[in-house]
């Protein structure tokens, strides 16, 4: 194994969770969750049927489980019909249908309440107005809004007809959301007239005209606009149609469209080795369970809890966790437009005590940054409605955990710090909160049903306190069907040969004496930059799409927030910058080149030039040296084979 995976970390602190929590919960006390894993482990197929049967409303009900004569492309309950927006608002529409479901909380602290009634008829009228435009079962959309309700209404929405949401991230650029729509061949977009984040107003629609402009992009025949701000807007008339305009007239009562538990629910894109971002294929049936079970086993859900999921709904945690997961138990759950650090670094904390929130689920980076920001904030607020938290999108550094425990928790919450990913649907390995003692930094045990494991590159399973691949050994029903028109990318980026059918999740880890796993990284060229997932090729191509750039390579370098910065080496095709002036103008231009091509998150944070990169004999760049260059360590590595070591000077050199 190498070096790379080799475990740094060496925390040794349990955190069991606390009687009173453990006598509540719906997985309560370790005997409990194994026997969960039992029942999984006699008859895997039969213990996700069980649960299907108990927690999805089926309009008709399966017969078949689990299909697996053609793996790796499996189906589960295929022939079974249902809908997810059915099983999101319509089965609660007699229990409760007056219990709010969403408390939208806008960038400027505007707080709107709607309830699961109200959250039906919208979406049914959203629903037909897509209808009117002749929007169909399998047709493609593309969603590209701000955190809103009308995000979630907009997805809900394809549910209900059976369209195949795309949901592209506020913060993608035009190129990017071009890219998506041609993969897609879809129909329509859906967008705003603009965003507000932090204060700021940012346009939406004239991005989507820039994209569509772009060429190729004749499948789509209709742009519908949320007027979210002043409504001006650049206008194309056969085609634009205000969200306004459209829902006029339209019924507030919409027949789902009933789909097999197979039908594709959606498609959202991520990054992976390659400069092509892949858009992963979720089902109905088997990804609606993962949902629910993963708000009952890990969220611990209850009917009176107030569930914040801090999520984008252009990730795959807002789907998951905003749109349907929290929808689909029945429960009230905050969605907010903003950003963490605005007005003051307070905003989290005043909102959780605004809205009386339970059940808080965020990122490490966000942790991170509103420590540095203000440590002591979340004391100056009543925090006390909160009984558990989440976190999610990177490895959790245990300082970070404890003061999330001690400052946000007030020592009385269970941490559940849920490693999963887009490919999965739901989270994978969790603690349950009533059940599994925390340690800090690690995810802990997998879900029951979940066969996780770690194994060497020949696919054997490697044993305790070894670092390996990270892979899960039997199918799940949340997991991805295939890459949206590139099944053998599908089939040889997650199931290798090697990996005897097991599912490369593309982590490395490790387990302890107690058999807890330990996320180390990417095994991957993927880098995590404040959680979000970024291929360093997709970079690389961006830049080289610059007139002066005639090479580069990125790698990652860890960061005290972020949990890694982006650093780039570049080549030009010119000479390089005498003048450091010179250099530092051209850095800013490449910099902002790569913000307008792939969205300000993929922005190098540093970059550096040198008149070659260190490659092998055979031409493949030597990351790993690049790696440690970027981060000033002494090289050790042998360099023996590199044509020009000179270079590695030059890449060492840093603009100021
Ligand atoms: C990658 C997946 C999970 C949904 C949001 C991100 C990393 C995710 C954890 C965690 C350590 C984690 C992994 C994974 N990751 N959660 N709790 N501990 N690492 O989804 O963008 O598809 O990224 O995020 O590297 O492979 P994603």
């Amino acid at each position: 194994m190498s070096d790379d995976i080799q475990s740094t970390l060496h925390e040794t602190r349990v955190f069991p969770p606390a009687d009173d929590f453990v006598r509540q919960a719906n997985v309560s006390g370790m005997d409990a969750y194994r026997a969960l894993v039992d029942e999984a482990e006699r008859d895997h197929a039969a213990f996700w049927a069980r649960l299907a049967r108990e927690n999805i409303a089926w309009r008709k009900p399966f017969t078949r489980t689990l299909d697996d004569a053609n793996a790796p492309f499996y189906k589960w309950f295929e022939d079974g019909e249902l809908n997810v927006s059915w099983n999101c608002l319509d089965r609660h529409l007699d229990t409760q249908g007056d219990k709010t479901a969403l408390i939208f909380e806008a960038d400027d602290g505007t707080v709107t309440k709607v309830s699961y009634r109200e959250l039906h008829a919208r979406v049914c009228q959203f629903a037909n107005a897509l209808k009117a435009k002749k929007i169909a079962k399998g047709d493609r959309v593309i969603i590209y809004l701000p955190m809103s309700i009308e995000a979630v209404v907009a997805m809900q929405a394809c549910a209900r007809i059976g369209a195949i949401h795309s949901v592209v991230f506020g913060g993608f650029s035009a190129r990017s959301l071009h890219e998506r729509i041609i993969d897609t061949q879809a129909c329509a977009v859906i967008t705003a007239d603009a965003q507000y984040r932090g204060g700021r107003e940012m346009p939406l629609k004239p991005v989507v005209d820039e994209s569509l402009a772009a060429g190729d992009c004749e499948s789509v025949h209709t742009v519908i606009v949320y007027q979210r701000a002043s409504g001006e807007t650049p206008w194309n008339d056969g085609r634009d149609i205000w969200w306004h305009d459209a829902i006029a007239g339209q019924p507030a009562v919409c027949e789902p469209e009933w789909v097999s538990a197979e039908h594709p629910l959606f498609i959202l894109y991520t990054s992976g080795s390659t400069g092509k971002p892949k858009g992963v294929q979720h089902s109905s049936g088997g990804y609606l369970l993962g949902a629910i079970m993963s708000m009952r086993w890990v969220f611990d859900y209850k009917p009176a809890d107030v569930f914040w999921c801090t999520a984008d709904v252009g990730w795959v945690t807002g789907h998951t966790y905003v749109t349907y997961g929290p929808l689909a138990v029945g429960a009230t759950e905050v969605v907010f437009e903003g950003v963490p650090t605005w007005p003051d670094a307070g905003r989290f904390w005043k909102m959780i005590q605004d809205h009386k929130v339970t059940t808080f689920y965020t990122a490490p980076t966000a942790i991170r940054s509103l420590i540095k920001l203000g440590g002591d904030l979340p004391k100056q607020y009543d925090l006390s409605s909160l009984r558990l938290l989440g976190s999610v999108g990177e490895p959790i550094n245990p300082e970070a955990w404890i003061w999330y425990y001690k400052v946000v928790g007030g020592e009385r919450c269970p941490i559940v710090d849920t490693w999963w990913q887009t490919e999965t649907g739901m989270h994978m390995i969790s603690p349950l909160p009533g059940a599994i003692p925390a340690k800090p930094g690690s995810c802990t045990l997998p879900l029951p049903g979940i066969d996780a494991a770690i194994v060497n590159e020949a696919g054997e399973e490697v044993h305790d306190q070894h670092g390996g691949f990270l892979v899960i050994k039997k199918p799940f029903p949340s997991q991805l069907r295939t890459i949206w028109g590139n099944p053998e990318r599908f089939q040889k980026g997650y199931f290798p040969a090697e990996m005897h059918g097991y599912y490369l999740a593309g982590d490395s880890a490790h387990r302890d004496e107690d058999g807890y796993f330990w996320i180390m990284g990417r095994i991957d060229d993927v880098l995590k930059v404040s959680g979000h997932r970024l291929g360093t090729m997709e970079i690389e191509s961006a830049l080289v799409a610059h007139t002066h750039v005639a090479e580069a390579a990125v790698v990652g370098r860890p960061h005290d927030i972020k949990g890694e910065s982006i650093v780039a080496f570049v080549v030009l095709k010119g000479a390089r910058p005498a003048e450091a002036e010179a250099a530092k103008k051209l850095i800013a231009e490449l910099r902002e080149w790569v913000s307008k091509e792939l969205g300000p998150i993929a922005k190098p944070d540093e970059i550096r030039f040198g008149e070659n990169l260190p490659k092998t004999r055979s031409g493949k760049i030597m990351r790993r040296l690049l790696r440690a260059i970027a981060q000033g360590q002494e090289i050790t590595q042998d360099v023996s084979t590199l044509e020009n070591p000179a270079i590695l000077d030059q890449l060492k050199e840093v603009v100021r």
